[in-house]
């Protein structure tokens, strides 16, 4: 049984929080960025206040998502657990462009990662990348997954079919 909330996390430089409305401004200011968006399934784009919304009210609210906000300053971006689906999630996340570089996906997927095996009861999670992402490749190799097989998956901002990696970490196999 798995027990998945958006439980406040904290890691070194971090804190993991729920999102709320008077995070709509700052959503749209960090995710209405095409470099963002096309690197991701399902971001629309351009990104507006009526997305934001959405997100707040309604898809965060399924599984876990958290706003990671750098400690005493602002937030930085978005990491989240899709709904389980046979005590497996899926890890998904982004930031504004300006806090890339910085470790921020990596310190931040850890902590999420080891909430999901180790303290929610998740056998298992998948996630993926585009092909050419490979910053983002590098941060699910260093948080644990391994490539499971590649197929084309939509990018609805750019709607088109994109080269995919899908990958995988069982809790067991780590
Ligand atoms: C992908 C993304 C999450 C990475 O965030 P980040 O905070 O910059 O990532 P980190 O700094 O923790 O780690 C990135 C790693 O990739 C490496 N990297 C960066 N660009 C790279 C490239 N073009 N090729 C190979 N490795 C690269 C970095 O050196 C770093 O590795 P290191 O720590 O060993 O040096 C961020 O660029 C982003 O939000 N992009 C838009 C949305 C997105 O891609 N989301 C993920 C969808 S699958």
């Amino acid at each position: 049984m798995s027990d998945l909330t958006t439980v406040p996390l904290a890691t070194a430089r971090l804190a993991l929080r729920s999102v709320e409305l008077d995070d709509v401004p700052t959503l749209v200011e960090l995710a209405n960025d095409l470099e963002v968006a096309r690197r991701l399934s399902r971001l629309p784009h351009p990104y507006g206040e009526a997305d934001a919304v959405r997100f707040v009210t309604e898809i965060s609210r399924q599984g876990a998502h958290w706003k990671v906000v750098e400690r005493d300053a602002s937030m930085v971006g978005i990491v989240g657990l899709n709904p389980p689906n046979s005590g497996t999630a899926e890890l998904g996340y982004w930031y504004g462009r300006r806090f890339w570089g910085r470790g921020f996906a990596t310190e931040a997927g850890r902590r999420v990662v080891a909430y999901a095996l180790e303290e929610s009861g998740l056998e298992a999670l998948v996630s993926g990348y585009f092909a050419d992402n490979e910053a983002s490749g590098h941060v699910l190799r260093k948080v644990g997954f391994v490539e499971q097989r590649r197929s084309p998956r939509r990018c609805e901002a750019l709607d088109r079919d994109l080269p995919h990696v899908e990958m995988l970490l069982i809790r067991d196999g780590r």
